[in-house]
């Protein structure tokens, strides 16, 4: 598959570099192919095409979008949601707010009734959105290894053969997952970042992952 990675952050790099390994052809969008760090990662992973948000959303078959939370609608505006199309997107964003966190409790800027994947859903009327990645560390994104027990990556999206694809992908990154139903599951998805952080924030601790318990 070709893989679109729109954001060139720590998730956007670390889900590059992942893809990969499981033998898709990448291409990493930032709006700035001069940074620093991109240009470390270019040289570290040469097989990775660079380009700008628009041609790297145009590039893929799949798109992952990495961006912050906030600049989320802006990012798509100048990948061109053209560019989209039908296509099956993995939103890993957050909607975290500006504002700092209050004992370790991060603040986002969607209600309980609302979400960023909703907005985005919105925006991009015909892509397949797929809410996956947002719930754990970048560190653990990829074959996480607690082990031997998978952890469970929660999902969503309006999509059903979209989120066959995305759970395929899951599968290959060393996740189980649990289709959590249409876009609305978002409004409980995405919050689940901010009880994921509170250890990090209170007590350093960043490698844990949710694990969905069944009888
Ligand atoms: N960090 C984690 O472990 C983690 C885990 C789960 C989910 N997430 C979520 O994943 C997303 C990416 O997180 P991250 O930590 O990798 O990076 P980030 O710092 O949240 O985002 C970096 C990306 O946002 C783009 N960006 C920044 N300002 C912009 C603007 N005004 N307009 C358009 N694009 C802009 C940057 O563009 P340039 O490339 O041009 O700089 C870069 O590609 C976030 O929504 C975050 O909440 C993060």
């Amino acid at each position: 598959m070709k893989v679109a990675i729109i954001g060139s952050g720590i998730v956007g790099r670390v889900l590059a570099q992942a893809f990969v390994s499981e033998g898709h052809q990448v291409a990493l969008g930032t709006r700035d192919t001069s940074k620093e760090e991109v240009v470390k990662f270019k040289t570290e992973n040469p097989a990775i095409s660079i380009g700008d948000f628009a041609t790297t959303a145009a590039y893929g078959d799949i798109i992952v979008l990495a961006v912050g939370g906030a600049v989320a609608l802006s990012a798509i505006e100048l990948a061109g949601t053209q560019n989209f199309g039908n296509k099956v997107v993995i939103d890993a964003t957050n909607p975290i707010s500006s504002e700092p966190p209050v004992n370790g409790v991060l603040k986002f800027f969607t209600d309980y009734n609302s979400s960023l994947m909703e907005q985005i859903q919105l925006k991009l009327s015909e892509a397949k959105l797929v809410k996956a990645f947002n719930s754990v560390g970048n560190a653990l994104m990829y074959k996480p290894n607690f082990n031997g027990i998978k952890p469970t990556m929660f999902i969503c999206g309006n999509d059903e053969s979209a989120k066959k694809a995305v759970t395929t992908i899951l599968d290959t990154f060393g996740w189980e997952t649990e289709d959590m139903g249409k876009a609305e599951a978002a409004r409980a998805i995405e919050p689940l970042c901010i009880l994921w952080c509170i250890p990090g924030f209170i007590n350093n601790q960043w490698m844990h992952a949710f694990k969905l318990l069944k009888k």
